[in-house]
């Protein structure tokens, strides 16, 4: 079986960021994510989208430039690039978990990230990607 590539990302809002703003990206997010097989979970966390994208390379890259140039962020920072065997989200063509019900773990996760400049360090995004596994069963929509 192929591998699938992994890009985790942080930004910054461009302004608040309001329910709707959330369910246009959703809306537009799974359509497109569907028809490319990417899945994945966006978080937001005082006003920073974290975002964890899966796929074949070439679509992850492809949206990943879309999404870089979208004007409702800015200050887009890879965060982690990795392949591996399996999806963390397979069923989610883009989970979401809104702050306020963020566990205190993923709440103080999203925090040491957020003000990461540079790739997480090894041990780092393991603990990172831990933490969103343990998160499959609670998204909102
Ligand atoms: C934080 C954030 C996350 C996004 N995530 C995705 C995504 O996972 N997939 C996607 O296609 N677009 C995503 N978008 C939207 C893209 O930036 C872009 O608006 C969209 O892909 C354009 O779709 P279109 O080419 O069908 O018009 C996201 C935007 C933001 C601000």
């Amino acid at each position: 079986m192929d591998s699938i590539f992994h890009l985790l990302y942080s930004s910054t809002a461009n302004g608040f960021i309001t329910d709707k703003m959330i369910q246009d990206i959703l809306v537009v997010s799974r359509k497109n994510n569907e028809s490319c097989g990417i899945t994945g979970l966006l978080l937001c966390r005082t006003g920073h989208f974290v975002q964890l994208l899966e796929g074949d390379k070439t679509s992850v890259r492809r949206t990943f430039q879309k999404i870089e140039s979208d004007r409702r962020h800015v200050e887009t920072k890879i965060l982690a690039e990795f392949d591996s065997e399996s999806r963390i989200f397979p069923a989610w063509q883009m989970g979401f978990i809104e702050e306020k019900n963020q566990s205190a773990l993923l709440s103080k996760t999203l925090n040491s990230i957020l003000g990461s400049p540079i790739l997480l360090a090894d041990d780092m995004r393991s603990q990172v990607l831990q933490v969103l596994r343990s998160v499959t069963n609670t998204t909102d929509k």
